[in-house]
């Protein structure tokens, strides 16, 4: 895919409670990324509320788009494409991204480009590393996916394996709710690991002799939760920070081993970590040194790109672009939808 001149995309995301657009300039040159997080009116429901995200989202669209073109001293006229992300995501929080992108398209007469969310998540990576090509593995962990996908090319997404349960982002946000820390939950778990000892409790780790790239996380969720539960009923002391650094290495164990045997078999030179749960301290040191030791880069966006942001559909919009791929007016939000689908018709 040849550059013929300087693009700028305009990316928006709104598939869960972040409300986000972003300029970016050639797929990798973020320009403006502004997010608005609708965290703290979550937080007192310990997740995230269907009908409040969408509603939150229809009172910030429009300024949050004004400020990103603002920072980046852009205009809506010099904007070369409109990238969306259309799915997968709540239906009703999709749908405002999906309809405001629509509506700029339609008035500007300019390319209108669905983006994949877990798509915009891998192209994360072109931005924080500039000279990151295809093919190359990625481990995308979120709070709604975990999935190991061959990148073979930027539209080409082979998904190699995925949890059969409970995405690992959602596991970390499920153990902070039992252990009090609030939500969003893989931040807290995170900083309180660092106080733990992750040899204290061995917790399960879970692997399928036919299918040795899937995951399944909620056996150790259940395991933390018994755990918690009969310490609490028999009166024996709690080490929360132990708890938690023994929760996080058994997530972390399986991850970086079925990663690492993917990329192995593929004769991948290149792992990158994607999603929420890349911005995972453990994660990212695990595998760096893991990785290493075959002879294989590892890499991960900056933490700004790792959880939901509008900078990331941008650059993953722009190879569309490129290609010409461009959506129509009917483009609909698709809460449920493949990665590497391409059609209207295969999700
Ligand atoms: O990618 P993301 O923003 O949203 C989804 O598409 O799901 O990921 C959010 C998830 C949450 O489950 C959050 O707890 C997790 O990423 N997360 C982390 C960390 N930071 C965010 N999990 C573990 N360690 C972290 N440092
Ligand atoms: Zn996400």
């Amino acid at each position: 895919m040849e550059k013929v001149k300087d693009t700028i995309i305009l990316g928006i995301e709104t598939s869960c409670d972040e409300t986000s657009a972003s300029v970016v300039l050639n797929g990798r040159k973020v320009l403006s990324n502004i997010i608005s997080s609708q965290a703290d009116l979550h937080a007192e429901y310990g997740g995230v509320v269907p009908e409040i995200a969408s509603r939150r989202h229809v009172e910030l669209i429009l300024p949050v788009i004004d400020s990103a073109l603002k920072e980046a001293q852009v205009t809506l006229n010099e904007v070369d494409g409109i990238a969306v992300t259309y799915g997968p995501g709540l239906v009703g929080a999709l749908l405002v991204g999906v309809s405001a992108a629509k509506a700029i398209a339609v008035a500007l007469d300019k390319p209108l480009l669905k983006v994949h969310h877990i798509e915009g998540h891998i192209a994360a990576n072109y931005i924080t590393h500039e000279d990151l090509e295809p093919p190359y593995i990625c481990l995308v962990a979120s709070g709604g996916h975990s999935h190991i996908v061959y990148v073979r090319d930027y539209l080409e997404f082979e998904v190699l394996g995925k949890t059969r349960d409970d995405a690992a982002g959602e596991a970390f946000d499920k153990i902070a709710r039992v252990l009090g820390l609030g939500y969003p939950g893989g931040p807290a778990v995170d900083r309180m690991a660092r106080e733990g000892n992750p040899e204290a409790i061995r917790f399960p780790r879970v692997n399928f002799n036919d299918a040795p790239y899937d995951f399944s996380f909620s056996g150790l969720k259940t395991a933390v939760i018994n755990h918690v539960n009969h310490a609490r009923q028999t009166g024996e002391e709690l080490s929360i920070p132990d708890i938690c650094a023994s929760f996080q290495k058994a997530v972390v164990d399986v991850l970086v081993d079925h990663t690492i045997k993917a990329a192995q078999y593929f004769g991948a030179k290149t792992i990158c970590l994607a999603g929420g749960v890349a911005s995972n301290s453990q994660l990212r040191d695990t595998l760096a040194k893991r990785a290493k030791k075959k002879g294989i880069r590892s890499l991960y966006p900056a933490p700004i790109y790792c959880t939901d942001n509008a900078a990331m559909i941008a650059a993953a919009g722009y190879y569309s672009y490129l290609t010409g791929d461009f959506a129509g007016l009917d483009l609909n939000a698709i809460p449920y939808l493949n990665i590497g689908c391409r059609k209207n018709d295969c999700e």
